[in-house]
């Protein structure tokens, strides 16, 4: 496979890291701020601000993105996690504050240097909470040889969660079974669960917002700064997606994202409208992911 700049795909973070500040996600606000995600996400739009119908979409589908692996991650009750392509989340600060966790952030080389730099400042000023279970390594998530960097942090012989948002999205099905080699790797060695959001339906909900013109501009330049067509890398249904990681070796049960266990604190601060809530709790799936 030939590995193509995947730093490309980086900047995403910070259009992501915009989104969450209409939402009560931990540190959100100060993080977009730091990192200056307005001034960026304005010149993706041309110097336009995000329309309205845009934040209607994208800010509680992104929070509904973040809250429910949270709540995944709870529920599966395992305290190692390694989260792949982490941006500027900090879910791992976050979850640390309340669980007893041991948990391992993971970004691109360059990414991860940004991401230090940003975390230790966090701290110094207070931000962040000094958390010694929270570690921060480079990898990624289509070189499965990678994956030796993780056991250096990880406790032999205890199961362990890998989640990702916002990763494989940007993957071609080639790449997206690089990364289910590295993950399986993983879960062989260690048992455990890969929770994540990230394999998008191109099903008739989904396409109701993509189709959107404000989304449609959005993907477009997306598509143009990190070489990937976010529209061509959708499954087209859920026995679809089955199929593909069975053959993979894994078990693929597809969970509501938006379950009602926690609100989705952007909707009414950016307008969403209760038809869209209702395509968004219909749409937005979280997948569990077992080794056979
Ligand atoms: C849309 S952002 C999502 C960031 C974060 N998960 C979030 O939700 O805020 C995509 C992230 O994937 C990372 N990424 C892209 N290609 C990657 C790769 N091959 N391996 C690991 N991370 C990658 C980028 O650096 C970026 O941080």
């Amino acid at each position: 496979m030939s590995l193509r700049d995947y730093d490309n795909i980086s900047p995403t973070a910070r259009l992501v890291a915009e989104m969450r500040r209409h939402s009560d996600i931990p540190f959100a606000e100060e993080i977009a701020t730091r990192i200056g995600s307005a001034q960026l996400v304005r010149e993706m739009l041309d110097g336009d601000a995000p329309a309205p119908e845009l934040l209607s979409w994208m800010a509680p589908t992104l929070e509904a993105r973040y809250k429910c692996l949270e709540t995944a991650l709870k529920t599966a009750g395992i305290k190692q996690i390694v989260e792949l392509g982490s941006g500027f989340a900090f879910r791992g600060d976050a979850m640390s504050r309340t669980h007893p966790l041991r948990y391992i952030e993971t970004d691109l080389p360059e990414m991860h240097e940004t991401r230090l730099r940003l975390h230790d400042e966090l701290r110094r000023d207070g931000v962040l909470p000094a958390q010694e279970n929270v570690v921060f390594a480079p990898l990624n998530a289509v070189a499965p040889e990678d994956a030796a960097v993780l056991e250096q942090h990880l406790v032999p012989g205890e199961p362990v969660a890998v989640i990702h948002e916002g990763l494989l999205q940007y993957f071609t099905r080639d790449e997206k079974r690089a990364t289910a080699q590295l993950i399986a790797g993983l879960l062989k060695r260690h048992g455990g669960v890969w929770l994540t959001p990230d394999f998008e339906l191109n099903d008739d909900d989904s396409r109701k917002q993509w189709t959107h013109p404000h989304f449609a501009r959005i993907f477009s330049v997306i598509a143009r700064s990190t070489q990937s067509n976010l529209r061509d890398t959708t499954f087209t249904r859920v026995d679809e997606v089955k199929d593909f990681f069975s053959k993979l070796g894994f078990r693929v049960t597809p969970r509501a994202q938006i379950d009602g266990t926690f609100a989705l604190s952007s909707a009414e601060r950016v307008g969403t409208t209760p038809e869209q809530l209702d395509i968004l709790r219909r749409s937005r799936i979280l997948w569990e992911l077992r080794l056979d």
